[in-house]
């Protein structure tokens, strides 16, 4: 039997005990972790009742998803760091992952804090559509290993690299692609000039193409593969080859300047190969809405 959702799904805060333990399980099951990397009970249910903003979204009693954040700084201003965002594989693609990061907007916008943080492995495409085409993330923070070279996560195997992203919630940019602009004809029609740092070649490999013509053009492109899971465990020496390589091209290009500015499939609706948009500038000029003070802590 299907276990797709039978009647609309709920999308509320995790109140009781239950709804903690049902996250727990939810954590366990989308990540495979082992105990020791499992969020303990007494610190889900510490940040919960210190005001830490947990939200679920429920089909009837049965938790489908959620997410955790809680309150951070960064760079001089409170931000809130999203930890955890997680959707049960038969509920994924219905957005709901949508729906919960708009809950966590509404509920971080009551707190009077304007942006939201979190990372998340650049090599997963359907994340990189979900933050940067429908919410509007931007980013120019590359994180080497970021929570170690491997976990107990099957979803870390192939190294922990992440993007930060920031997410100023009130900026035009954000508020843009919630109310369903479009952004992709700008941002394939730059890609279509652009010749990939990275990109497939005809073997499914990535190439890397050279480092200085890219530097010295205003855009970059890096392209990821569609399903970089199915990659991983069909030929794992290929899925490193696909770190090594964008890992490269991220962090030269970032350090040159640049900064991510988009995601856009190569074919609406397909899951096609996946390009990512770098853009040379000042990342506070793009979004003025983000503002950033010299961090001494990074
Ligand atoms: C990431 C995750 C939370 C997304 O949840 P979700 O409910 O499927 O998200 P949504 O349905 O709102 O959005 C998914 C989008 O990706 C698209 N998509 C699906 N597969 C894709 C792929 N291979 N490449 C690009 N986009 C893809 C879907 O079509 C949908 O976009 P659309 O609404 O424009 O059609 C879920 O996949 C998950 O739990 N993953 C494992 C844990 C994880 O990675 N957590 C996030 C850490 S930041």
């Amino acid at each position: 039997m299907s276990e797709a959702p039978q009647k609309p799904v709920t999308i509320r805060d995790l109140q009781s005990f239950e709804d903690l333990e049902q996250a727990e399980a939810l954590e366990r099951e989308v990540w495979g972790l082992a105990d020791r990397d499992v969020m303990p009970m007494a610190l889900m249910i510490a940040t919960k009742e210190a005001g830490s903003a947990w939200i679920g979204a429920f089909d009837g009693p049965k938790l489908a998803g959620f997410v955790f954040g809680f309150l951070a700084m960064e760079g001089g201003h409170v931000t809130l760091h999203s930890h955890m965002l997680a959707v049960r594989e038969p509920y994924r693609d219905l957005d709901l992952g949508y729906k919960l990061k708009l809950a966590q907007r509404e509920r971080t916008l009551a707190m009077r804090v304007p942006e939201v943080t979190w990372t998340f492995d650049p090599l997963q495409s359907r994340n990189a559509h979900l933050n940067f085409g429908k919410l509007g993330v931007v980013s120019d923070i590359y994180k080497v290993d970021f929570y170690g070279p491997q976990t107990s996560s099957v979803l870390h195997q192939n190294g922990t690299d992440r993007l930060w992203v920031r997410w100023p919630l009130t900026s035009r940019r954000v508020r843009d692609r919630l109310l369903g602009k479009d952004y992709r004809p700008e941002a394939l029609d730059a890609l279509s000039h652009l010749q990939p740092l990275v990109q497939f070649n005809g073997d499914g490999k990535p190439h890397r193409n050279d480092l200085v013509t890219a530097l010295a053009r205003q855009r970059i492109a890096i392209q990821i593969p569609s399903d970089i899971g199915a990659v991983e465990q069909k030929d794992p020496g290929l899925a490193r080859e696909w770190r090594e390589a964008t890992r490269w091209a991220f962090t030269e290009a970032l350090r040159a300047g640049f900064f991510v500015a988009e995601f856009a499939r190569t074919v609406r609706g397909k899951q096609g190969p996946g390009n990512y948009l770098l853009e040379k500038g000042s990342i506070t000029e793009f979004v003025p809405e983000l503002q950033r003070k010299p961090d001494p802590f990074r």
